[in-house]
């Protein structure tokens, strides 16, 4: 049985942090409103000019040479975003132009929170087919481009950033199992409704949420998804030492763990410095926490996305 591990992460963070202090000068708003009802205190914001691929360029960089491995031993890339850099070609095919390397697959997953989960199930279903013997996972967004940043209830949620995986073939899990939903019908609980035809913007280009919708969705999917994915793998709750859900919120973090009864000290949480980074947040955490010495080589990580669609899914990987 062939099964797939990561063997290196890595993340960017652009440089420019913007606090919440921010907003106050120019919205209605507080820092201690966005505080209080979100748990975020600061993000990070991209340069006009730095586009998804970029980010993601940076964070591969970090997770191959954690890994040990050069851009041209890779054999399929993965780019999990919501805000590509061009309509196409992919980021991921920008990406592997940026590395130097050209000839192996690559294409981007758009499922907005949860894309770097649905991205880590598909490279793991290559490697365990045997259509790839070492991927290139990588979460990136510029959201700040697609925030109508006159809105309150929005614009203070979200960052920028980037966080990437190398997953190499195996013999032993690595990844234990994944799983996937969508549900349509709720498309329109969060979107950014609006196209590119015939040279103009068709729709709206900005991010609209119905925030206590999402609030109720993402509670109760994540817990649901982490209850079947640990069945899925034949592993109970208490063999998880760490959860990682998508870092939305940290009163939807808060409410996940308790519903599944994890101590407090087994969540993750980054979104108080990171904000909403979308698809990237999951690995962005991950990176973090594998740099920190807190996450270490043998634990088991319960990976978690939703978001847009509506999406989700779970991963229950060993490191
Ligand atoms: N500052 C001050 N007041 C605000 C702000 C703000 N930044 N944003 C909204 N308000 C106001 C509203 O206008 C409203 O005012 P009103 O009563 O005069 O109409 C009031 O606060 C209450 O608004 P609610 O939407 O009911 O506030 P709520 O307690 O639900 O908090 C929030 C809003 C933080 C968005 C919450 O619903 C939430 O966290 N939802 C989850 C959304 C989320 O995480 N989205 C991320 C993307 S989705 C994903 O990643 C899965």
């Amino acid at each position: 049985m062939i099964y797939s591990r990561i063997a290196g992460t890595g993340s960017y963070l652009p440089t420019r942090v913007m606090s919440n202090a921010e907003f106050e000068k120019r919205l209605d708003t507080s820092d201690a409103w966005i505080r209080e009802r979100t748990g975020i205190a600061s993000r990070h914001i991209a340069d006009e000019k730095q586009t998804s691929s970029d980010l993601a360029l940076e964070a591969s960089k970090r997770a191959l040479e954690a890994a040990g491995l050069a851009a041209k031993e890779i054999d399929l890339i993965i780019v999990a975003t919501s805000t590509p850099d061009f309509v196409f070609p992919s980021t991921a095919c920008l990406l592997q132009a940026k590395l130097g390397v050209a000839g192996s697959a690559a294409f981007d997953v758009q499922a907005v929170c949860s894309g770097f989960v649905y991205a880590i199930a598909t490279a793991d279903s290559f490697i365990k087919n045997n259509m790839a013997k070492k991927a290139l996972v990588v979460g990136a967004e510029v959201f700040s481009r697609i925030l109508d940043w006159n809105d309150r209830g929005t614009c203070v949620l979200f960052g920028d950033g980037a966080g990437a995986v190398v997953l190499v073939a195996g013999d032993k899990p690595g990844i234990h199992a994944s799983i996937l939903h969508a549900d349509g019908s709720q498309a329109g609980m969060l979107s950014v409704p609006g196209n590119v035809n015939r040279g103009a913007i068709c729709g709206s280009p900005f991010l609209q949420m119905d925030g206590q919708g999402v609030f109720k969705f993402a509670v109760r999917v994540l817990d649901e998804s982490a209850r079947e994915v640990a069945a899925a793998a034949g592993l109970t709750l208490a063999d998880v030492d760490w959860l990682i859900p998508h870092q939305a919120n940290v009163r939807i973090l808060d409410a996940v763990a308790r519903r599944l009864k994890l101590p407090a000290h087994k969540l993750v949480v980054t979104v108080d410095h990171h904000g909403n980074t979308s698809a990237a947040s999951v690995p962005l955490a991950l990176d973090e926490y594998v740099r920190a010495g807190r996450i270490l080589p043998g634990h088991r990580i319960l990976m978690q996305g939703v978001g847009g669609g509506f999406t989700w899914g779970s991963s229950l990987v060993t490191l």
